[in-house]
């Protein structure tokens, strides 16, 4: 039997490649992707052949990436709680797909993957694998094993000959990190107390507001049905678009947040993410719905986002009510075609201009000046009576609620 693991070459899931051979007999297949976390990849070849697997998958995903779920997901404004952009819970279903996708073309019966028990990552994997192939066998061996500790792993790396960095072991990160072209997130380590402010040098991906530079940058994002594609004119592909915005956002202090979330297994959890791009993209989008879908349209969308954003925190994107709620929202984008200006300030987006083809903005029924008969003043009265006629009843009535 074959396993199809999702490898990052690191200390842990090089650990899991050995456990699985040892515990479960079986031939390691790993596969492991380029979403744009900006690690080098060859070194996971190099590991996986030293450690003797035949089938490595190596694969740039950015384009995919960003094509295919960033953007429909920015297409629906989707934010948890308020404030997360999801950078984490939106990659979870594309590395399920292709881990199916490879565990079919190997003929593999399972999939394995290195997040614990105690998270939201293992719904995510586990849900999309099911979803695309309801036979498949999954395998977590954190769930599992009792190498609990960085020692006991350590330990076990060393028995087993697993080739580990020591120097880059040496100087790791004290968070849990997950980084791809949408976010870059910590978890754990001090952030376990809520009070604690974490240190600047934390932030990899951003300059602090304060220290960013006082002239700002102003630039425009122009839309096609709802997806950004060309920055100050230039159409640029969907990957190389994110990472640019994500440069320039983060070069301004834009897109940092520090969160307690609910996760879906119950609990409350700690985590600061930075997303330059998606904050940039999230404010441009809004702007550009604001002339361009009518009003109807735009408020039903908000209230269907929670729910949205929530079956993709959850883990629900191959889900059949995700697919549903993803037909409704494309089709809203249709007219969403068009540039918003941007200045990007000590860590503000501000929108200061948006212009469409398509825009529903009327300037001669919005003007205060005299307008052209398509709205009469006169009207309004009737408008408001009738509207007020339920409380006027109560009122009489002595009603106080
Ligand atoms: N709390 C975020 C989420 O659930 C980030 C998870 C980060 N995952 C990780 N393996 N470090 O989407
Ligand atoms: C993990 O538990 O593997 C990371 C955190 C999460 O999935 O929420």
């Amino acid at each position: 039997n074959k396993v199809v693991l999702a490898y990052s070459g690191g200390l842990d899931t090089s650990v899991i490649l050995k456990w699985l051979e040892e515990t479960y007999q079986c031939e390691v297949v790993t596969f492991t992707a380029d979403l744009g976390q900006g690690d080098e990849l060859e070194p996971a070849r190099v590991k996986a052949q030293k450690m003797g697997v035949r089938d490595i998958f190596i694969e740039d995903l950015r384009e995919e990436f960003i094509r295919d779920y960033v953007f429909p997901m920015f297409r629906a404004n989707a934010i948890y709680e308020g404030e997360y952009l999801l950078g984490t819970s939106i990659a979870r279903p594309l590395i399920a797909k292709r881990l199916i996708e490879i565990a079919n073309e190997t003929g593999a019966d399972a999939i394995a993957h290195g997040a614990t028990g105690k998270g939201n990552d293992q719904v995510r994997f586990e849900l999309g694998a099911y979803a695309l192939k309801p036979g498949i066998q999954v395998i977590a061996p954190w769930r599992e094993w009792d190498l609990t500790s960085r020692e006991t792993l350590m330990a076990y790396a060393k028995k087993h000959d697993i080739p580990v960095d020591f120097a880059a072991a040496g100087k790791k990160s004290p968070y849990s990190m997950d980084a791809n072209l949408l976010h870059i997130s910590y978890e754990g380590g001090n952030l376990e107390d809520p009070w604690w402010e974490p240190e600047e040098s934390m932030w990899r991906w951003s300059v602090s507001p304060q220290a960013a530079p006082e002239q700002g940058e102003e630039f425009t994002l122009t839309f096609v049905k709802g997806d950004p594609v060309a920055i100050n004119g230039e159409m640029l592909s969907p990957a190389t678009l994110w990472a640019k915005l994500n440069q320039m956002g983060g070069a301004h202090g834009v897109g940092r947040l520090d969160l307690v979330e609910n996760r879906y297994v119950g609990m409350k959890s700690r985590g600061c993410y930075e997303t330059p791009g998606g904050t940039i993209v999230l404010k441009a989008h809004r702007a550009l719905e604001s002339i361009t879908l009518d009003r109807g349209v735009a408020h039903l969308k908000d209230e269907l986002m929670p729910r949205y954003a929530e079956m993709i925190y959850n883990g629900y994107w191959w889900s059949p009510e995700r697919l549903m709620l993803q037909t409704a929202i494309d089709a809203s984008q249709a007219y969403v075609n068009g540039d918003v200006r941007l200045r990007l300030y000590k860590g503000n987006v501000q929108v200061i201009g948006r212009r469409s083809d398509d825009t529903l903005f009327d300037p001669t029924i919005a003007t205060f000046e005299d307008d052209a008969g398509a709205y009469d003043q006169r009207d309004a009265a009737g408008f408001i009576k009738l509207n007020a006629l339920r409380m006027r009843i109560a009122a009489k009535a002595g009603r106080v609620l």
